[in-house]
């Protein structure tokens, strides 16, 4: 299966910085009862991959993907943890065939459009747009939908809620990703706070 496909049906994805392990089973399980089922945890910090591991063993209804994964290393480690995905702020090669040898669907990064197009040539039609509003935003999505209509982007880095529905009514945005949904507290977890931030995103998306 690829991200494509596995990410079907999925509009709001979470990108979560686990600073504790603790934290990783309450931050899922707060989201999944706020409607989202699925988490990208980043690896910018030292319990993500342990934080992957918890999700996939605890939370089965959660979808877990792994982010900011940079390297083939990287790639192979997220995917032994239990990791369902991967995405990444660009890509390189070694990126590109670790993925394809591990058969993890991955969701590379890109924000030209030689960037985009060469991951289209290598069968990647869903990408990650970042930093999205950095790069142009919507502006840039609604360019790239003309000359490069069949790939799908799943734009991160400064969205908010207040960004959420003009993201998704962009007919080239499959899903859209943030930080926002999981602010960090103290070193505690606001798991009504996390879950009403899910419920108010996917009540500012636009219906199917
Ligand atoms: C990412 O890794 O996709 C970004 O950190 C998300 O950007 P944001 O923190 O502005 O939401």
């Amino acid at each position: 299966m690829d991200a494509t496909e596995l990410m079907t049906g999925q509009r709001i994805v979470p990108v979560v910085v686990i600073e504790q392990v603790a934290h990783a089973v309450p931050t899922a399980q707060a989201l999944l009862d706020g409607g989202l089922n699925a988490i990208e945890v980043t690896l910018r910090s030292d319990a993500a991959l342990d934080a992957i591991r918890e999700i996939a063993r605890h939370v089965p209804g959660m979808l877990v993907g792994a982010g900011s994964v940079r390297t083939a290393q990287a790639l192979r480690e997220v995917k032994d943890a239990g990791a369902r995905f991967a995405v990444s702020p660009g890509h390189t090669d070694d990126l590109l065939r670790a993925a394809e040898a591990a058969q993890l669907p991955l969701v590379p990064g890109a924000a030209t459009p030689a960037e985009a197009m060469g991951l289209l040539d290598r069968g990647y039609g869903l990408q990650k747009l970042f930093p999205a509003e950095v790069v142009g935003g919507i502006d840039w999505l609604r360019a790239m939908a003309g000359p490069l209509p069949e790939i799908c982007f799943f734009p991160t880095g400064g969205i908010r809620l207040p960004q959420v529905e003009s993201y998704l009514l962009q007919p080239n945005v499959a899903c859209i990703g943030g930080t926002w949904l999981t602010p960090a507290s103290n070193g505690e977890i606001d798991q009504n706070g996390i879950r009403d931030r899910a419920q108010e995103a996917l009540a500012a998306a636009p219906a199917l």
